[in-house]
């Protein structure tokens, strides 16, 4: 069983996280300990999974660095230098993405496609997030509008009562327009999503990883799959 310690375990990703490990056994992890701000955690552990706050990231960071643990970081809104330091990490297998959900990837790579496709229709994206979401726009926007070339003065945001995470991309020509959207229906798609990539960063080697590489491998997984049958 591979050790892991939550850290915001106690806010809304950190306990869905902790039930969807219960609930999957078959994952092989277990949590060993969950920290909240302030807390000194002396256990050793195989990856630290942190949602929580900036200061709270950066925190799990150096925990799992002292452990020598894994470290998936999935806190929205982190300071570019921050950012950047985590790019240089080559000590521990650290991840990080302001999205953890495959399915919001695999929008972005729609996203890519929709835009080469509709080249010249005027572009807006919209986000829609819960009420007590505190940075805007949301992190998963600026990452889709920075993907797709998009200036950040065609990001709208919304906030809107318990609304889990909606993105929608408007393509307009002289003549129609199209809507891509993507709304996440449950908060488990981004935990259950977050436990997988965990499962699979411990087995990795040291180094600074993205959606992208947990992608490939998934892609990659797929396809030995077809082979074989
Ligand atoms: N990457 C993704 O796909 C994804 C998906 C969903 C959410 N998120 C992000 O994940 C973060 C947490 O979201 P959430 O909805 O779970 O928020 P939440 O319900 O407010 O939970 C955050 C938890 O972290 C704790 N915390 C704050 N500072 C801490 C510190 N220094 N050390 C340890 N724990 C600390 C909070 O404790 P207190 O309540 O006592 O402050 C709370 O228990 C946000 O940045 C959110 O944008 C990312």
């Amino acid at each position: 069983m591979k050790k892991v310690i939550i850290n915001g375990g106690n806010g809304r990703m950190g306990q869905a996280i902790a039930r969807i490990i219960a609930n999957q056994p078959q994952l092989d992890l277990e949590i060993v300990a969950v920290r909240e701000e302030g807390q000194d955690v002396h256990t050793q552990a195989d990856v630290v999974i942190d949602f929580s706050s900036v200061q709270g990231a950066q925190e799990a960071f150096t925990l799992a660095r002292e452990l020598k643990a894994a470290c998936l970081i999935g806190t929205t809104n982190l300071p570019e230098r921050f950012l950047f330091q985590m790019q240089e990490e080559h000590k521990i297998p650290l991840f990080y993405a302001p999205n953890v959900s495959l399915g919001v990837y695999f929008f972005g790579e729609l996203l890519k496609q929709a835009s080469r496709m509709y080249s010249g229709y005027e572009r807006a994206l919209h986000e829609i997030h819960h009420i007590h979401k505190k940075d805007a726009p949301s992190g998963t926007a600026k990452k889709l509008a920075e993907a797709i070339e998009l200036p950040l003065k065609k990001v709208s945001y919304e906030r809107f009562g318990e609304t889990i995470g909606t993105h929608i991309l408007t393509l307009s020509g002289p003549y129609e327009q199209i809507m891509l959207k993507h709304e996440a229906l449950d908060r488990d798609l981004f935990a259950a999503s977050a436990v997988h990539i965990a499962a699979w960063l411990v087995k990795q080697p040291a180094g600074f990883y993205t959606m992208q590489d947990y992608a490939q491998f998934i892609l990659k997984s797929s396809k030995k799959k077809e082979n074989n049958l």
